[in-house]
This record gives structure tokens, C-alpha cells and sequence, in this order.
């Protein structure tokens, strides 16, 4: 019997599928980004437009039908309001239709959960970044515990804010890898306080250079700052407290020059390095299964009448089966 995931807290409605935490589908369907960005609105349409045929998709892909279906999870948070209600009232529907127990996921547990599990390590450090997360955790007392974070913006945010400053079409951090690509290195500022790390001054002061130098070394320059100081406060968590492995996690997690960083860091210690299939990094369904199916494996309580959304749900206070 397989488990459910429904993920909707951007702009991609995503539903996955998996049994005895074997992925059996994992399909998705993203909202075309403007270059305004994301108006949560016009998402939330979006999703409910497309949530039947998201699930159907996924259901032919683990080859089942819905009678092969145990139990729903959904992303309660964080994430956009309205894009979350979509994607907690299509796991409700399942919910009610197949009497099935339903369970509410952390997004980033998730996230940081298939990327381990996917690893096979034990107890990494993770460093997690993603458009509105940068943080570097650990699971402890089960929970995770925060060990340093962004104290503004995300990383993801300040490369699409970048993006679109310099008029990049789209208007995203890929694009800024691709425009970085032949850049020389030109020095912006750099901040670090102990394990946490700060973006907007570094976003402030690579738009400002844009008139007068050129757009591969500001894109070269910003990317080498932001991803040093992410690896160096990793770098010091992960000595601190004696782990033996790291794992990058989130949407930026695509990024290959964070991985290559990460990766040289990783082994100048002898520790192990993990990076998960892009398919995992950017928003997916599979990742919401799989927990749901770990909360389920793990006798919690599925939720009855009381299902909620919580757009700041704060990673330290879900419980980590
Ligand atoms: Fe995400």
C-alpha cells in the first residue's frame, strides 16, 4: 500500500508517490514565472486548475489506482497562503473520498529528509537554501535544530532579485550562474557572524556596481561571495559539532557551483558529501510522501477536522519522526 504527497507552496503543484520509501511517481506541474514574479493569487488559480490532473498523473506513473492509496500527506508550510490551501483541500478531498489518515508535512523536513534518506548518512549537517530559506541545521531531540541562518533574505531571493535588476530573462538564479560563466572577481561585501550570514547588503552593492562594470563579473562576483560565506559558516558548524557528512538541500541546491564548493570543503575534512537529483531540490510531491509515510510508519496521529496551513511554519518547532 502507497502513500500520497501533495506539495503547493510556491509556484509548482507537485504529487508524488511512494511504498516501503521507494519513489513511485514524482510529477509536477510549475507555474510559468513572470517576470513580476509570483502573485500568490494567480498561483493558487493555477494550482486548482491542475491539482486533479497532477494526481492522476502520478497515479499512472506508480501504475495504481487510488485503491492502492494507505494514506495523504500535504505541505502545511511555510510557503504562500492561498497556494497552500490548494494543496491542503486536494489532500482533503483524498482524505474524506478513500477514508485514508492524513498527515501535515514540514516543507523543509521534507526537503532535508529525502535528501537523506536518498544519502544514506546517518546524522549529516545540512545546509538548505533555497528562494526564501538559508539555513544550516542539524536533527537533534527530534527535531532540527537551527545552527545558523540568514538573518534577511534567502540566497534564492537575492540571485532572482539580482536577476531581475539586471534585466535577466528569466528573471532567476540560473541565469545569473550562466551570465557569472567568464566573469572576473570584483570585491563586494562579505558577512559572516559566526554561523549566521546576511544577503541584502551584498544585493545592494552588486545592483550598484551593474552601470559601471560588466554583468558576468558583478554575476561571478556576487554568486563567489553569497556561496563562500554559505560554505564557511557550514564549515564551521560541521566541525563544531563533529559530524561526518553534509547534505545541500532546496531549490538552490541546483546551483553547480555551490555543490563544487561544497563538495572541495567536504572533502578537505575527509567528510562525506551529499547532493540529492535535481528533482528533489526544486519543489516535489515525493518528498511530502515520503515523511508522510515516516509519520504514518511512526504512530503519529493523523489529523481528523483540524487541518491548517501555517505560512511561517518554523522548522524547529515540527517533530521529526
Ligand atoms: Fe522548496
Amino acid at each position: 500500500m502507497a502513500v500520497i504527497g501533495i506539495e503547493s507552496s510556491a509556484h509548482t503543484f507537485g504529487v508524488g508517490i511512494v511504498e516501503k520509501g521507494k519513489i513511485l511517481a514524482n510529477e509536477k506541474m510549475m507555474y510559468p514565472i513572470s517576470d513580476k514574479g509570483i502573485i500568490p493569487a494567480k498561483v493558487s488559480e493555477y494550482h486548482a486548475k491542475n491539482a486533479s490532473t497532477v494526481i492522476r498523473r502520478a497515479l499512472s506513473a506508480a501504475h495504481m489506482g487510488l485503491g492502492n492509496v494507505e494514506a495523504v500527506g500535504y505541505t502545511k508550510g511555510p510557503g504562500l497562503g492561498p497556494c497552500l490551501e490548494i494543496g491542503m483541500l486536494a489532500a482533503k478531498t483524498l482524505h474524506e473520498k478513500l477514508g485514508i489518515p492524513i498527515y501535515p508535512v514540514n516543507h523543509a523536513v521534507a526537503h532535508i529528509e529525502i535528501t537523506k534518506h536518498l544519502s544514506g548518512f546517518a546524522d549529516p549537517m545540512v545546509l538548505y537554501v533555497s528562494g526564501g530559506n538559508s539555513q544550516i541545521l542539524s536533527l537533534a531531540g527530534g527535531h532540527y535544530h537551527v545552527h545558523g541562518e540568514t538573518l534577511d533574505i534567502g540566497v534564492g531571493n537575492m540571485l532572482d532579485n539580482f536577476a531581475r535588476a539586471a534585466g535577466m530573462k528569466p528573471a532567476w538564479g540560473s541565469t545569473v550562474a550562466k551570465f557569472a560563466a567568464g566573469g572576473r572577481y570584483v570585491k563586494l561585501p562579505y558577512t559572516v557572524k559566526g554561523m549566521d550570514f546576511t544577503f541584502t547588503g551584498l544585493l545592494t552593492a552588486a545592483i550598484k556596481l551593474l552601470p559601471s562594470s560588466s554583468v558576468a563579473d558583478v554575476s561571478f562576483s556576487m554568486q563567489e561571495t553569497a556561496f563562500s560565506m554559505l560554505v564557511e559558516a557550514t564549515e564551521r558548524a560541521l566541525l563544531l559539532n563533529g559530524k561526518d557528512s553534509v547534505i545541500l538541500c532546496g531549490g538552490v541546491a541546483q546551483s553547480l557551483r555551490l555543490r563544487e564548493m561544497l563538495a572541495t570543503m567536504s572533502a578537505s575534512h575527509k567528510k562525506r558529501f551529499y547532493v540529492a537529483d535535481n528533482q528533489f531540490n526544486a519543489d516535489n510531491g515525493a518528498m511530502i510522501a515520503y515523511v508522510a509515510e515516516r509519520m504514518k510508519e511512526s504512530g503519529c496521529t493523523p489529523l481528523r477536522s483540524d487541518l491548517t496551513i501555517n505560512q511561517k511554519f518554523r522548522i524547529e518547532t515540527a517533530g521529526v519522526p
